[in-house]
């Protein structure tokens, strides 16, 4: 697939099928994702990957319940009270893969270098037919001590980028995009 085709045609899954990427498509999808850009190419990120469908349901029950504590003392997350407390809601939205990029280091370039290895890692997984989607739900559970140990990542370690992946099922139409901000600087002015 070419990369204006990929880039065009990724979209964020929330419905997956039953069938599970298999190790070697796992393996691949994040071999892509490490040929990302990183500063003074330090590589600074890591992958743990979880392929069990029980465990990510035990994590979103984890998750939504720190959430719902949040959402008692920032009002701006009190909307999302009635989705948190429903048993049905899984923010892994029932995926069977849940790759958690980590960066290495705790500088603020290696957290920029993993958002490029996601991105990486979506456009390819889309190339090779299988969905993908950031969950930005689980960021701050996976960042707890109880969150990096159940996935066995180190506690010096930043669990920066969540991606769900799978199989879609079905198709996902396309969020319209705003037309670009672009402002060409005028050379000279001010
Ligand atoms: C940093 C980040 C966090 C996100 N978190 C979530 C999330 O927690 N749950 C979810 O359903 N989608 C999440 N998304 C997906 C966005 O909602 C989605 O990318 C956006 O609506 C645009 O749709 P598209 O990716 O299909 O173009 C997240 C995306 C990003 C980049």
């Amino acid at each position: 697939m070419d990369v204006l085709e990929a880039i065009h045609g990724r979209r964020a899954v929330r419905d997956y099928a039953d069938k599970i990427p298999s190790e070697s498509v796992i393996r691949s999808l994040i071999g892509e994702a490490v040929w990302a850009p990183s500063g003074v190419n330090l590589q600074p990120w890591s992958f743990f990957v979880v392929d069990d469908r029980a465990t990510l349901a035990a994590c979103s029950t984890e998750a939504k319940a720190l959430m719902l504590g949040q959402a008692d003392v920032h009002p701006e997350l009190a909307h999302m009270r009635e989705m948190l407390t429903s048993p049905q809601f899984n923010i892994f939205y029932n995926a069977p893969v849940l790759v958690v990029i980590c960066s290495t280091t705790p500088d603020e370039m290696a957290l920029k270098d993993c958002c490029l290895a996601a991105q990486t890692l979506m456009l390819a997984a889309h190339a090779q037919g299988v969905g993908s989607c950031w969950i930005g739900f689980s960021e701050a559970w996976l960042n707890t001590p109880a969150g990096k140990a159940k996935l066995g990542i180190p506690a010096e370690f930043r669990p920066v980028a969540p991606i769900i992946i799978g199989y879609p099922k079905g198709s996902t139409p396309a969020n319209e995009r705003r037309a670009p901000d672009i402002r060409h600087v005028v050379p000279g002015a001010s």
